[in-house]
């Protein structure tokens, strides 16, 4: 690709949060607009026509009707379980033990784990995705084999080794020590390395011990900047579990708190059966809930209360949560997050769904001054969208009576067939 490069279109600008504002002044959609790329950054953004006069030399591509998009950011997945996605039928923890553990415990393979990791970056860049934070499995090598992938492919990603020491099979299980000790090397050795960062990864409360939970908690507070990426309060009969587990705990937060594993740098998915106490003290500490809708409504999970959380000021990303979820597709997890909000009595503006799967994760990632938005000196991870890609959206999209209708139609009903282009690094990927 020819450095600079100008792309022109339609531009999606993100001026605010549009949970905080009025949606279609904190977001908008320009046309006839365009970006200029320099050095895998964005260098200028502004109507096509004065970026062709102030960058004479620039190759133009021109994508005409296309939206131009922040790359999507997934804020919690699971690579290792790409090829289960989509399994039937069985509430949380059965859910896992019937197919999750038994794929992650072929992760004891280099190759396999790097296949899959292969397998899954193609499929996330042929979705739009450009970032992803990632849980990975026991195994070390199972980070090393996404990381290594990633930073061959210029992007940007966190992941972890996930770490257990009990309630899983043998195979699955370290013990505090090892996995404190496995944790910290592989920190080490990807976190902050080009464009890729570590999350300390505990799976959830009921497969680790105390004592684990303490290892992985004081590692957190040597590297208070790197993340830390675990589950909240998914299903009722998990929620109720954990309490038999920590009899002590005030709260399934509690579990987490007690062992310094609360803080602003913390993620945790699905984060649905809050108590009162625990929607306070996440915010107060200025955490970060990642709402997952496909895997919520596909392991029959629950409503994620975006509108409340939002209103008390929560940080809150949106995600795939493959394969718990249903589809690689940030599309049609914004569509799953309409529709949950549909039956909270609370719908998203497609400016909120698209901002979401933006800038909200990228602040819930804690990368927001780095990607999520398109302003000048930001990264150029892009996702050029085809608002007219199936029969079904074009015939659709000609009775769009705004840009944001014409948006809200491929969120609905768009796929992978919506993706024109995903540009990472300022470069086309895939
Ligand atoms: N809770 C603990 N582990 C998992 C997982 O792999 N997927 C989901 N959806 N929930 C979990
Ligand atoms: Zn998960």
């Amino acid at each position: 690709m020819q450095d600079p490069t100008l792309l022109t279109g339609r531009v999606l600008r993100t001026l605010a949060n549009p949970f905080k504002g009025p949606a279609e002044e904190t977001m908008r959609i320009e046309t006839d607009w365009g970006l200029v790329l320099h050095r895998g950054h964005i260098a200028d953004i502004g109507p096509a026509a004065d970026l062709r006069k102030n960058w004479p030399q620039v190759t133009e591509i021109a994508y005409g009707r296309d939206l131009i998009c922040p790359g999507f950011v997934d804020a919690h997945v699971h690579y290792p379980q790409t090829a289960i996605i989509a399994s039937w039928g069985k509430r949380l923890i059965d859910w896992l033990n019937s197919y999750t553990f038994p794929e992650e415990m072929r992760f004891d393979d280099p190759a396999y784990a790097h296949e899959v990791a292969a397998r899954y970056l193609d499929l996330t860049t042929a979705n739009g995705t450009t970032t992803v934070s990632s849980f990975c499995t026991i195994h070390p090598a199972s980070v090393d084999a996404l990381m290594n992938e990633a930073q061959r492919r210029g992007q940007r990603i966190v992941a972890g080794k996930t770490c257990m020491d009990r309630n899983a099979p043998e195979e699955l299980r370290d013990t505090a020590q090892s996995a404190y000790d496995d944790s910290k090397a592989l920190l080490e050795k990807w976190h902050g390395v080009d464009r890729l960062a570590y999350a300390i990864t505990p799976r959830f409360s009921p497969t680790s011990t105390p004592d684990q939970m303490s290892a992985l908690g004081a590692l957190w507070a040597e590297y208070p900047d790197c993340l830390m990426q675990t589950h909240l309060s998914e299903q009722t009969d998990e929620i109720g579990w954990v309490k038999s587990l920590y009899p002590e705990a005030r709260d399934y937060l509690d579990t987490y708190e007690a062992h310094a594993l609360l803080g602003a740098n913390g993620l945790y998915g699905h984060a649905i059966h809050l108590e009162p106490r625990e929607r306070d003290r996440l915010a107060e500490v200025g955490a970060a809930l990642v709402h997952c809708p496909t895997s919520n409504t596909f392991i029959g999970s629950g409503l994620f209360d975006m509108a409340g959380l939002m209103a008390d000021g929560h940080r809150i990303g949106l995600a795939t949560d493959t394969g718990g979820g249903s589809s690689f597709s940030m599309l049609r997890t914004m569509a799953a997050a309409y529709e949950i909000g549909q039956l909270r009595g609370t719908p998203l503006h497609a400016a909120q769904l698209i901002w979401l799967a933006t800038a909200g994760s990228a602040e819930a990632l804690r990368m927001g001054d780095r990607i999520g938005t398109l302003d000048k000196g930001m990264e150029a991870d892009l996702v050029v969208l085809d608002l007219a890609s199936t029969a079904a959206i074009a015939q659709r999209a000609g009775r769009a009576e705004s840009d944001w209708d014409d948006l809200f139609a491929t969120i609905m009903m768009g796929d992978d067939r919506a993706i024109r282009a995903t540009w990472i690094g300022g470069q086309v990927a895939g």
